[in-house]
Order: C-alpha cells, then structure tokens, then sequence
C-alpha cells in the first residue's frame, strides 16, 4: 500500500522529509532509522540537525544506518556513505559510533561483514523507518535493475557513471573494483514503514514507473507495490507525470 505525498516545492519537501525522521524518533525513542545519501536527502539531514540543535529531543536511543556504502574507498573519503552521513546528520545529534551502525568501507572478508551489518541491524529489533533515495533506472540503494527480489545484504556492481566519479575522486586505479554494499531488496522490504524521497524533474519518469508500471526486477523500485506500509514523498517536479 503506497501513499502519495506532494509538497509544493522543494523547501517543503525538505522539510516534511526532516520531519518524518522527528516524528519517528519522537514515537519511537529506540527507533532504529535508515538513512539514505545523495542530492535528495542532503538538506533534509541539514534540517533535521537544525532543529534538534535549535529544539533538542532525545536521541540517546536511537540508532541510525544507512542503507548502501561504496567499497574500496577510505572512509573518511567525501563521497564514502559513512562520511556523508557523519558530517550531513550524524555529528548535528550528537549519535554515538555504537548507535550509527555502517558498514566498513574496505574489508577482507566481504561476506562476513556484509553479515554482520545485517545482523547488527536485526539485534535492534530490525529496521522501523527506512528513507531510500531513488536512481533514475529504478535502483533503490545499490540495487540495479535485474537484482532478484531475494537478494539480502551484498555487494552490488555501481552504475558506470558514479563508479567513474568515484573512482577518478579517490584516485583508485582501474584494477581495483568499486563496489556498492547495499542491503538486499529482501531486508528493504523487511523495514516495517519506509518513505521513499524523490525531488527534481529528472525523477518523474521513474516514479510514475514503479507506480504505476509493472512490478518487475528490471525496475527495483517497484516492489513498494508489495509493501504494507510505504509512502513516497515527492515535490511536485518528480510527481507531474502522477498527477
Ligand atoms: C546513489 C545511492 C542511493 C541513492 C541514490 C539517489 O545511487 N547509492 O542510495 O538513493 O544515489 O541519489 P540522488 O538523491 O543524488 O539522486
């Protein structure tokens, strides 16, 4: 079940996005809340520390994720998903590295710790909200169109585009692969409420697909057909091929 929300413009969008993340946390001091990185939700994490700063609420409890990390980059790398969230939202209230639960960016065992972030998740009582951004094929995290509806936490291949960004940003040399750690489709779906954020025109042709077209993996974002308790929140931008 999918409910629509669509703010007048991009100021709004922010704000009620901040807000869904407050209202978690103030019905649910032991919330544990995913986050999700990139253009959409950089303000609304700004907003969010704003207020906390301005009119503090208790966040001792709480724990913070976010759903995908790129692999094979320091962590202290700009684009890293943990240094994004760390300086975006994460330092702003004051959350505690027991309470942000990320996964490592290099590792020597991917299996293992891919794992353990899952379990690490499932040990707080599993994932009450989870924000997810959306790519413009549909990806939700870092899966890519043809990832199976099954898939559990695991390290995905990067759309060609940031891959480049990322590696040219970081200097990797070309034999060393970048990844996407992402959680699976299968433990996204596991999240008991989940608000999907997108803003922009360059967003519309994808949300009217994983709304109204087919629910298929060439599309990922179209299993939130399937979710019980899903909402997108959208500005009227990505929304105007919906309305
Ligand atoms: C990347 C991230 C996703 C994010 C998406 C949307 O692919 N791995 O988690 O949802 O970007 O980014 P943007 O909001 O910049 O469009």
């Amino acid at each position: 079940m999918i409910n629509i929300t669509i703010a007048k413009n991009e100021a709004e969008f922010d704000s009620l996005a901040a807000w869904r993340v407050i209202h978690e946390i103030g019905n649910n001091p032991q919330a544990v809340i995913g986050l999700s990185t990139g253009k959409t939700t950089k303000n609304m994490h700004a907003i969010i520390g704003r207020i906390y700063q301005e009119y503090p609420f208790d966040v001792s409890g709480i724990t913070l994720f976010g759903v995908d990390e790129v692999t094979n980059v320091p962590r202290e790398y700009k684009g890293a998903c943990y240094t994004m969230l760390k300086t975006q939202i994460i330092d702003a209230l004051g959350i505690t590295e027991e309470n942000f639960i990320m996964p490592p960016t290099i590792s020597g065992d991917w299996t293992k710790d891919c794992r353990l972030f899952t379990e690490k998740l499932a040990a707080r009582g599993g994932i009450d909200l989870q924000i997810l951004g959306l790519g413009e094929n549909g990806h939700l995290g870092f899966n890519q169109p043809g990832t199976p509806f099954e898939s559990e936490t695991y390290i995905s291949k990067m759309d060609e585009v940031l891959e480049a960004r990322i590696r040219k940003e970081t200097n990797t040399p070309p034999e060393k692969e970048l990844g996407g750690l992402t959680l699976g489709i299968k433990n996204i779906m596991h999240a008991r409420k989940i608000v999907l954020v997108a803003k922009g025109a360059s967003k519309a042709a994808i949300v009217e697909k994983i709304l109204r077209g087919p629910i298929t993996t060439d599309v990922p974002g179209s299993v939130l057909q399937l979710h019980p308790n899903c909402e997108f929140l959208l500005d009227e931008a990505s929304a105007k091929y919906i309305i």
